[in-house]
C-alpha cells in the first residue's frame, strides 16, 4: 500500500479526515475507466471540427484586398504551424467522433430548422441504427486530416489544397445521411411526415 502523501498527512493532522474515511472511499469509489465521454456531437463540431476546418480552409483560400485577389497560401513557419495544429485537432476530434456513447447535441437542444435539420434525439436514432456508416464518415475525416498533417509537414499546399476540397465533401456527406437527410430530396421543405396528416 502506498503511504499518504503530504497533503493527506496534513488532513489526517487537521483532524478534518479520518484513514478510516480514506480507507472507505478507496474501497467504494470505483475505478475510473481510461475513456469517458462528457460533451455532445454537437460541442465536438462547434469547439474542435468547425474551427480546426476553418483554418485549414482558409489557409488555401483566396483573399481579396485592394490590391485584387491573393492565393493565402501558408508562407512562414508560423503559418504552417498553425496548419498542422489544426490538422492534429482534426485528426484526434475524429477519434472523439467515433467513441461509442455521445449524445448528439446537449440535452434539452432543439433543432434550429426544423423539418430540415433533425433533432438531436432523431440523430442519436440514425447514429444508432447506422454506426458503422457515421463512424466510416468520422474515419474518412481522419484519413484527410491526416493527408493536411503530411502537407503540413512537407509545407506542401497543392496536398493542403486538395486534402480542403476532400473534407469539404466528408463533412457534407456525413451532414447529409444524420443531420438534414431531407435536405437534398424533392421535398426539400420538409419530411414527408411533416406534410402528410
Ligand atoms: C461523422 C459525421 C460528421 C462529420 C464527418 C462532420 N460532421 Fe458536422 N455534424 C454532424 C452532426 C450529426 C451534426 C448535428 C449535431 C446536432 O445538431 O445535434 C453536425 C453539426 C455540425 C455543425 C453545427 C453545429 C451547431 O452549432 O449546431 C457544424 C458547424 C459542423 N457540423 C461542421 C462540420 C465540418 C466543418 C465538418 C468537416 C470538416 C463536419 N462537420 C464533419 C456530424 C458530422
Amino acid at each position: 500500500m502506498r503511504m499518504p502523501g503530504p497533503f493527506v498527512v496534513a488532513l489526517l493532522a487537521a483532524g478534518s479526515i479520518t484513514s478510516a474515511t480514506l480507507a472507505a472511499a478507496a474501497i467504494s469509489a470505483p475505478a475510473p475507466p481510461n475513456r469517458q465521454v462528457y460533451t455532445s456531437i454537437k460541442e465536438l463540431m462547434e469547439s474542435i471540427i468547425d474551427p480546426s476546418a476553418d483554418v485549414l480552409w482558409q489557409a488555401v483560400g483566396t483573399v481579396v484586398d485592394n490590391k485584387g485577389f491573393h492565393d493565402a497560401l501558408p508562407k512562414t513557419p508560423e503559418d504552417w504551424r498553425a496548419v498542422r495544429a489544426a490538422a492534429v485537432r482534426m485528426v484526434e476530434g475524429s477519434n472523439l467522433l467515433m467513441m461509442p456513447g455521445r449524445a448528439a447535441a446537449p440535452a434539452g437542444t432543439r433543432s434550429e430548422v426544423p423539418g430540415v435539420e433533425l433533432e438531436p434525439g432523431e440523430i442519436a436514432a440514425l447514429m444508432a441504427k447506422n454506426r458503422n456508416s457515421f463512424d466510416g464518415f468520422a474515419l474518412a475525416l481522419q484519413q484527410v486530416a491526416l493527408q493536411a498533417l503530411r502537407a503540413s509537414d512537407a509545407k506542401n499546399s497543392a496536398l493542403l489544397m486538395d486534402a480542403g476540397g476532400q473534407m469539404e465533401e466528408v463533412c457534407e456527406g456525413c451532414h447529409q445521411a444524420f443531420w438534414y437527410p431531407y435536405a437534398g430530396a424533392p421535398q426539400a421543405a420538409g419530411p414527408p411526415r411533416a406534410s402528410k396528416r
